[in-house]
């Protein structure tokens, strides 16, 4: 029998949410699996201001997805600022939307309603002033700023086309993005700020723009107001021109099937896949889940520390919570600055009640010591959310009970950049928690267990996780590729779409992310692909093959292991690492950093030249004596080689 946590009264208490209780998860899942257009339908009509309200549900199916992406409320027409502004600005003018804490504990500022609805009509006329029009891209290169999400929100104003690159990325992969996406404009910084360190987005910016022809306009806010190269006649402080803008901005109204944002994420090969999300669905589901999951009610102060730069900041900082009319806070920092008690400081000084973060974190903080946790009060926290990676029972225990006192109900979320918002998760007034399981769906959301043989499961067991009907927070297609996005998700299983995780479900129905069976790899929360790194290594000239995999990290939950062949007459020595790391740096980004070198004679590969990615996981993993059957490789030499110089 596996250690099980009852919900703490004060959570089930006074719930407010649309699910306050299992058996009302039982009943609304049934609804959703009855009649999944009607419930849907009714979802979105509750919770969204539409300008045309839709009559129809889902159109279209996994089996006719190679013919075109799905579509939901496809008669409806709406633009989601409404949702998330105006109709505030209109009821609760003084609320506050945005709670924004700078680098520095001391700069706070509060955006209320009114004034956030005001500022994104700046932000949005300037926007047009600018020459962006409806159905264009923009490419977001910030910190956390409130001007990101500003500006996120001005581009969904005027029905243009967001994509937020996370400031971490290099200047390459910033250029890659900008073109794939064909961006008319970027919206940057003169400079980030992060733990006292500035980060040179505008830098980063004119580097990644140099030739480049698509791009007229480069939008800058200054933050740091230190000094920054200047092109004259693209370049524009944010500064100078959106606050002359007019506060009024009408809405475009748009299909609910408009594109949204378009957010680049890692996968299987060295390109990244621009997922596009659309307006109408999307919306609904980051709305629903938010308010679900954690229970949402009014006086709610509400923290997710994820970057706008990922998914997780997309529906859980920006749209899910502002469509819920909820003051959501943005956190410019990080969580050891000035020192690890942070997170709990902003509790204390905040009144959060509803907190949001990653295992990655969780870990690294529960190293430094309970007392920069106990020293700060958190009693008016209720339910703590985690996401991005497993949580190992450690960490979950930890955060539990001592920074929730035992108070609390922790939600697992499980879900992707591809789901659109919360799949699979305690939902905080009525699910009983077991130490590291993401437990039960979300009503709509129908897991899979897929075996070896493409079996469906039934019962426990531990197998491949898909998911069987479509529901409206699902991203429609990959930019520009919609073959790619059949292929990567739709032809595995025919029917499901495939997550590319794996996941135990035991007796009592709960789901346990193993972590992904593809050939991607999560560190501290980052989705990186291992193709991704080893083009990045084989640019370097005395490196003549990489194979990347993840091995079992402490704090990271997964470090880069990298088997490196070198070129012949080039020796190993921290000279041609420091050049890998500079590769990984410029092609990647600073968050993309290889852990563990192994100069190998050669990769295991087998007669037909494909690398077995098996054997470099087991040992990357510490667990030699698993590699199985070997016979079938070209040289078996190289793997007792690979064996005898292992890393861990
Ligand atoms: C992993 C982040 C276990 C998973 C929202 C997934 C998780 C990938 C969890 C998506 C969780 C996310 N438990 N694993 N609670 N949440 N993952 O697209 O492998 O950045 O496929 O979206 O993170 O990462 P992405």
């Amino acid at each position: 029998m596996s250690e099980t946590h009852p919900v703490p009264a004060r959570v089930s208490e006074g719930a407010v949410g649309p699910v306050k209780s299992l058996a009302d998860w039982r009943e609304v899942r049934q609804r959703s699996a009855d009649d999944p257009d009607g419930f849907w339908l009714g979802v979105t009509k509750e919770r969204l201001a539409w300008a045309t309200e839709p009559t129809r549900g889902l159109d279209g199916s996994y089996h006719t997805i190679m013919d075109g992406p799905i579509a939901w409320f496809a008669d409806g027409r709406l633009n989601i600022t409404v949702s998330c502004l105006d109709r505030h600005a209109a009821s609760q003018p003084d609320k506050v939307a945005i709670l924004w804490e700078g680098d520095d504990p001391s700069e706070v500022k509060r955006i209320t309603y009114r004034e956030l609805h005001e500022e994104v009509s700046r932000a949005a006329n300037a926007l047009k002033a600018l020459g962006l029009q409806k159905g264009e891209r923009a490419i977001i290169y910030m910190g956390m700023v409130p001007e990101a999400a500003i500006a996120m929100l001005a581009c969904a104003r005027i029905g243009a086309i967001h994509s937020v690159v996370f400031g971490g990325f290099s200047a390459e992969a910033l250029r890659d993005r900008v073109r794939d996406c064909g961006a008319e404009i970027v919206i940057t910084q003169d400079e980030g700020l992060r733990g006292g360190k500035p980060i040179p987005l505008k830098a980063v910016t004119d580097q990644a723009l140099e030739g480049e022809r698509g791009v007229k306009k480069v939008l800058v806010y200054r933050r740091t107001g230190n000094f920054v190269g200047w092109t004259e006649g693209r370049d524009v402080w944010w500064q100078d021109i959106v606050p002359a803008q007019s506060a009024d901005c009408p809405a475009t109204i748009v299909d609910a099937e408009h594109p949204l944002f378009i957010l680049y994420t890692s996968g299987s090969t060295g390109k990244p896949k621009g997922v596009v999300h659309t307006c109408g669905g999307y919306l609904t589901y980051a709305s629903f889940t938010h308010a679900t999951v954690f229970d949402l009610r009014p006086d709610d102060v509400y923290a997710c520390v994820a970057d706008v730069g990922w998914i997780t900041g997309h529906s859980y900082i920006v749209y899910g919570p502002l469509a819920n009319g909820c003051t959501t806070l943005m956190f410019e920092s990080i969580p050891t600055h000035p020192d690890a008690g942070r997170y709990w400081d902003m509790v204390e000084r905040h009144g959060i009640t509803i907190f949001y973060t990653a295992p990655t974190a969780i870990r690294a903080l529960a190293a430094k010591g309970d007392e920069h946790v106990t020293r700060y009060d958190r009693s008016s926290l209720r339910v703590l959310g985690t996401v991005g990676e497993p949580i190992n029972p450690d960490a979950w225990r930890w955060y539990h009970s001592v920074v929730g006192e035992g108070r609390c109900n922790i939600v697992d979320t499980w879900w992707q950049t591809e789901t659109g918002g919360i799949a699979i998760s305690p939902v905080a007034p009525a699910t009983p928690t077991k130490p590291g399981s993401a437990t039960l769906p979300m009503p709509g959301i129908f897991p899979v267990l897929m075996d070896a043989e493409g079996r469906r499961m039934q019962g426990p067991g531990e197998g491949r996780l898909c998911i069987e009907f479509p529901w409206p927070g699902q991203a429609r297609t990959v930019w520009g590729d919609h073959p790619r996005f059949v292929a990567t998700y739709f032809e595995h299983y025919p029917g499901m779409y495939f997550t590319g995780d794996g996941c135990r479900r035991d007796a009592d129905g709960y789901h346990w992310i193993t972590g992904r069976v593809d050939d991607v790899i999560n560190v501290s929360g980052h989705r990186m692909g291992t193709a991704e790194f080893e083009s990045a290594l084989v640019s370097v000239e005395a490196v003549a093959e990489a194979g990347v995999v993840g091995y079992p990290h402490p704090i990271k939950g997964q470090g880069v292991y990298a088997y490196i062949v070198l070129q012949d007459g080039y020796t190993a020595g921290d000279a041609i690492e420091a050049e890998m790391h500079a590769a990984c740096r410029t092609l990647i980004g600073a968050h993309a950093k290889v852990d563990l070198f192994q100069f190998v004679p050669g990769l295991p590969k087998t007669r037909s030249g494909k690398v077995m990615r098996r054997i470099l996981r087991k040992v990357a993993e510490g667990q030699p004596e698993a590699l199985g059957d070997t016979s079938t490789l070209a040289d078996p030499s190289v793997v007792e080689a690979i064996v005898a110089g292992a890393k861990v």
